[in-house]
This record gives C-alpha cells, sequence and structure tokens, in this order.
C-alpha cells in the first residue's frame, strides 16, 4: 500500500516540478484509495483545478491502478484483486500494521498525576486514557516512550490534611482502616484508608468556612512539613503510601503503567539549583510583596510567574521547573507532552515561557495537551466540596450493566466477570476518547455507559463476532487471529500469514469497503501522535467495525457459494479485521475479549 502511494507520489512529482504533492484519503472506497486535491498546482500553473486533474488523468499510469479525475482531485483507485492483495499483506504481514521502525526519538508523555489523599474521580479517567494511548501510540511509531506520573505529594494541601487527622482522627481511629463516625452511602462502599483520608479533608474545607482560624492551623503543619518536622513527615510518608497503593489497584484495573513516579516531593531537593540558575540568567526579579517572579510580558503573557512566595517557599510552577529541568538533564528529550486538564493552560504556558528564557534548549519540545473537564449537569465537579464521581463507582456500575446484558442473552457464556469487565471498562474508556479532547464532557451515566451505538462495546462486539466465525471455521483460523506472545509495549504480535496466489471472493463492495476501512488505520494511529488525542483512532475502529458488519451481512463466509477459495479469502479478512481491531483497541488501553454475546444468528 505503501509502496503504491510512494509511487503515486513520484509521478505527480514529476508530472508537477516543483509543487508539494499532499495526498489525501478519499471519503470512501469507491472514490479510490488516495487523492491528490489540485488546487494548489492550479493555483501555480495559472490552471483550473479541473483541468488538471484532468490532465493528470490522462497522462498518469499506475499499475494495479485506475486513474480518475474527480473534479478538482485527481483519485487513484486500485484493482479490487491489487486492494485486496495489499492490505491483507499489509495486515497479516511480520510488521505490524501502521507502526513504525524504532528510531531515536525520545518522547515522554507525562499523565494521570493524580494528588495524593485525593480520590480518583472519572476527571482522572481522561488524563489517565489519554496519556496510556499517546504513550502506547508514540511507542508504535517507533519512538522511544518514558511514561511519567507527576504526583501531587507536596504543597499546602498537605498542611490541611495533616490538621485534619490531628483534629479528628488520631485519637479515634489512629490508623483510618477501621469504622468511622462518618457514614455517607459512598463510604459504604469505600472502606479504604484512602476514603477516610479524603473524608477528613471534605470536612476540615467544610468547617473552615466558620471557622477561618483553622486555616492558621493548616498553613502551620504545612510549615512543620517542609521544615523536615518529624511527626509530619511521618503522616505524609504514610498518607503517601496508602495513597500509593489504592492507584496502584486503579491502574492495575486499567492496564496503565508507568516508567517513573516522581512526584512533586522528589523535587524539593532539586529546587534551589533550579532558582539559582533563573538567578544567574537574570530573570528572577522581585514582585509585589516581596515574592520572587520571572516577568513574561515580553513573550506575551501578562501575568508573570511566581516563582518562590514572600516567604520564601516554593508553589506548584517552582517544582514544575525543577521537574522539566531534572528531565532535561536525565532523558534530555525531543518533546515533552504533558497531559493535564484545560483549566491549568495558563500555567503550562507561564512554565514554558520561563524554560525557553531560561535555556532556549525547551523551545518547540514542551506540549500541554489539554483536554476538557468532566462535569456533572449540576455543575463542576469540586473534591473540596465532595460533590464528585469516583471513577471505581464508574466503572463498577458499567460492570454491572454488562453483565445484566450477558445474563440475558448469554447466560451460558464461560468467565462472564472477566469479560464484563473488559467490556465496561472498553465502554468507559472508549467513550472517552470518542469525545474531542478539549471540549468539556457533561457525565451522565446513560452517556458514559452506553453499549449501543458508536461505543468500544461494539467494536469489542465486532471483534468477537469475527472470533466466532473463525471458531466455526476450524482451530487454526482462530489461532491466525491470536497474539503469538503475550503483548509487550504497544504491539500485539501475530506470526505473518501466508497470501494464498488466488483471492477469489474479495470483489463485492462490502469486502472492498472494509479493506478500504482497514487501509485508514495507519493514518488513524499517526493522526493519534499528531494531533495528541485518541479521537480518530476510536472513529476509526468504528469504522471499521461497521465496515465488518456489512461484509458480514452481505458476503458468505463459511458457505461462501461452495467454493474454498472464496472461503479463504474471506476468513483471511476476517483474520484481518480481528487483527487490526485488537491491536486498535490495545493502543488505547482496551480489551478484545473472544466471546460475547448476540442473538443466535449462527442459528438461521
Ligand atoms: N497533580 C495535578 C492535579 O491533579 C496535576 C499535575 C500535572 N502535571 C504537572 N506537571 N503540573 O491537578
Amino acid at each position: 500500500m505503501e509502496r503504491v502511494k510512494a509511487n503515486f507520489k513520484a509521478s505527480l512529482e514529476l508530472a508537477l516540478p516543483g509543487q508539494e504533492i499532499l495526498l489525501e484519503r478519499p471519503k470512501g472506497a469507491d472514490m479510490g484509495d488516495f487523492a491528490f486535491p489540485c488546487f494548489r498546482a492550479a493555483k501555480a500553473l495559472g490552471k483550473n483545478p479541473a483541468q488538471i486533474a484532468q490532465e493528470l488523468a490522462a497522462s498518469l499510469q499506475i499499475e494495479g491502478a485506475e486513474i480518475l479525475a474527480t473534479g478538482p482531485y485527481l483519485n487513484l483507485k486500485l484493482h479490487p484483486q491489487v486492494r485486496a492483495r495489499l492490505l491483507l499483506e499489509a495486515v497479516l504481514g511480520p510488521v505490524p500494521f501502521g507502526s513504525a521502525p524504532a528510531h531515536a526519538e525520545t518522547v515522554l508523555v507525562e499523565y494521570s498525576s493524580p494528588n495524593i489523599a485525593k480520590l480518583f474521580t472519572i476527571g482522572h479517567l481522561r488524563s489517565t486514557m489519554i496519556g496510556h494511548t499517546l504513550a502506547q501510540v508514540n511507542r508504535y511509531l517507533g519512538c522511544q516512550v518514558q511514561r511519567l506520573n507527576h504526583l501531587g505529594d507536596w504543597g499546602t494541601q498537605f498542611g490541611t490534611l495533616l490538621a485534619a487527622y490531628k483534629r479528628w482522627a488520631e485519637q479515634q481511629n489512629p490508623r483510618l482502616d477501621q469504622d468511622f463516625e462518618w457514614s455517607e452511602e459512598t463510604a459504604e462502599k469505600h472502606r479504604t484508608p484512602l476514603f477516610r483520608l479524603f473524608q477528613l479533608y471534605v470536612r476540615f474545607h467544610q468547617e473552615e468556612e466558620s471557622q477561618p482560624e483553622m486555616r492558621d492551623e493548616a498553613r502551620s503543619w504545612f510549615k512543620r512539613l517542609e521544615g523536615g518536622d518529624a511527626e509530619a513527615r511521618r503522616l505524609w510518608t504514610w498518607f503517601r503510601q496508602v495513597s500509593l497503593a489504592e492507584f496502584q489497584r486503579i491502574y492495575d484495573r486499567l492496564g496503565v503503567a508507568f516508567d517513573a513516579m516522581d512526584g512533586e516531593a522528589f523535587y524539593e531537593d532539586k529546587l534551589n539549583s533550579a532558582i539559582e540558575q533563573m538567578r544567574n540568567a537574570g530573570i528572577l526579579e522581585e514582585g509585589e510583596g516581596g515574592a520572587q517572579i520571572v516577568r513574561l510580558e515580553d513573550m506575551g503573557i501578562q501575568t508573570p510567574s511566581i516563582m518562590l512566595k514572600a516567604d520564601g517557599t516554593s508553589i506548584y510552577a517552582t517544582r514544575d521547573l525543577a521537574a522539566a529541568l531534572y528531565r532535561q538533564k536525565t532523558y534530555g528529550f525531543d518533546r515533552c507532552l504533558y497531559v493535564v486538564g484545560s483549566d491549568q493552560v495558563l500555567h503550562f504556558q507561564q512554565l514554558f515561557a520561563v524554560l525557553a528564557k531560561l535555556d532556549p534548549w525547551f523551545k518547540g519540545r514542551l506540549t500541554h495537551t489539554p483536554f476538557g473537564m468532566i462535569k456533572l449537569p449540576e455543575g463542576k465537579m469540586s473534591t473540596r466540596k465532595g460533590n464528585v464521581v469516583f471513577l471505581e463507582d464508574v466503572l463498577d456500575e458499567a460492570v454491572t450493566r454488562v453483565l445484566a446484558v450477558i445474563e440475558e442473552k448469554n447466560p451460558e457464556l464461560p468467565h462472564k466477570e472477566a469479560v464484563a469487565e473488559m467490556l465496561g471498562m472498553g465502554a468507559v474508556v472508549f467513550f472517552d476518547a470518542m469525545n474531542d479532547r478539549v471540549k468539556p464532557i457533561t457525565f451522565t451515566w446513560d452517556r458514559v455507559i452506553a453499549l449501543d451505538g458508536d461505543t468500544g462495546p461494539y467494536v469489542q462486539y465486532a471483534h468477537a463476532r469475527i472470533l466466532s466465525v473463525l471458531r466455526k471455521a476450524g482451530a487454526t483460523w482462530v489461532d491466525k487471529a491470536r497474539p503469538t506472545a503475550t503483548p509487550d509495549a504497544a504491539i500485539v504480535p501475530y506470526s505473518c500469514e501466508a497470501i494464498p496466489p488466488s483471492l477469489l471472493g474479495l470483489e463485492d463492495p462490502a469486502a472492498q469497503t472494509l479493506l478500504f476501512e482497514l487501509a485508514g488505520l495507519p493514518d488513524a494511529i499517526r493522526s493519534v501522535q499528531r494531533e495528541n488525542m485518541a479521537t480518530a483512532l476510536a472513529r476509526q475502529l468504528v469504522a471499521i467495525a461497521k465496515a465488518f458488519s456489512g461484509f458480514y451481512t452481505n458476503c458468505p463466509i463459511l458457505w461462501a457459494e461452495n467454493s474454498p477459495e472464496v472461503r479463504d479469502s474471506r476468513l483471511l479478512l476476517c483474520v484481518a479485521t480481528a487483527r487490526a481491531l485488537r491491536q486498535g483497541l490495545f493502543l488505547m488501553g482496551i480489551k478484545a475479549p473472544e466471546e460475547m454475546w448476540w442473538e443466535n444468528w449462527w442459528q438461521t
């Protein structure tokens, strides 16, 4: 496929010397496989685009393809046989479909980064799964990827927590893991130490509204923590452990992992040298009230970046600055992606500007990939106020809903719970990816856990259905669709398949449409890397699943016109589709079960 594309491009370059040749993907299989929009060339040559397309169509020839002018576009349309062969070779061949060979570019992806002593909410899912997908895709495309978790384990909120713990918890419940007088509906479910901590935090903020003197209490505890006070440190370490254990459980459930978990506290002993570096560069100034600031007006940012508060203490931004310098030293990266909510746009603009002033090396290497916040129908979620939706509740509810469907439609299904977990996860994670990364999402249970329509379970269903066809065809067919080893890194390894010399039975338009949609997967994967969002991949997987359903309806597979050749080519197309879907889902962190439910279709 890539060869044909390169050929087409080279011929166009010959025919249009000096013009930049950018090929697009046509809307559908009937329009062809590659399109060349003639607008720019027409402008340069002073002709009209349709005329150029006509002239090129008359003069160019590519083996195995037709060259057609469609209005202002020049389309290359492969012969059905050629298209089938090229695609099957690409998907079933030795090189993972749409991947790129390893190269030296180092990409850091920083994601998830939750705050210690707060629970994972549905909001954290976005950073976690978008980040996971970006890491997977960049790896698939050959980059050296480091997955970083910038844990929020430092800052004034720990003063709040220490104060709250000392006030209410220490006496009654020094370990925080037994029953506690708090009783809320959710408390019943989340009897974890972390949940207790979270409740303490919420309670402190509620009571401090009417007793502002409590704020001093929190402040003084943070001072003790910063000053290295033994008790404060001991409790902080413990809060951190309790939180990490809980986060790890969720990461395991989501199948997400990190190469480094250096949180904000990790940079505490690196702050002085960062400040020193800024001072030496002459960019640190005294601002209003005695704070140390960096002015950024010359970079188009009106708000200066505060680096040290008047009392000399560091803030969130100081630690981010030290983190970037540390990463420069440690990884010498080419790109660093910060997958963090859109409420921190200004923070990252300032951070990147300060870094660029400090060392031009940083210019162009740092990207904030903001995502829209998840809102509740009644408004913004707020951990402080306690009106949040916990990620685990959402996952549990999704699994429960899926189990109900399984009980109704396929109660005999083996490993029901495991399948329900995969589908429930698939629903929630895929829903997130289908949304434009930047737009805010309003959370409602039915939207987030939809099973029908353009959803994860729909794609998973297509995959399971293909596996069912392959099971009917015999064990060797199933094996062809199965990975040869446990998937590592970003790649699901399969052994390559020999493509028979005659590929009959794939000329049908429905089969051609499926081939066309499969061909779109590599572009979709590259677009995830380019746009730093998973939407294109999710959409392409839905398109493939839909095209499979059309193929399945229109082209008999197992009883194909009594022709073993037709049957085998169609089965190979099934194998290719299953592999592509599985790989695509895998890049998004979603598993593909081999069995699901369906309406007894095999008996009819
Ligand atoms: N812990 C922060 C939060 O939950 C996110 C950290 C983002 N990363 C960073 N380098 N500042 O809001």
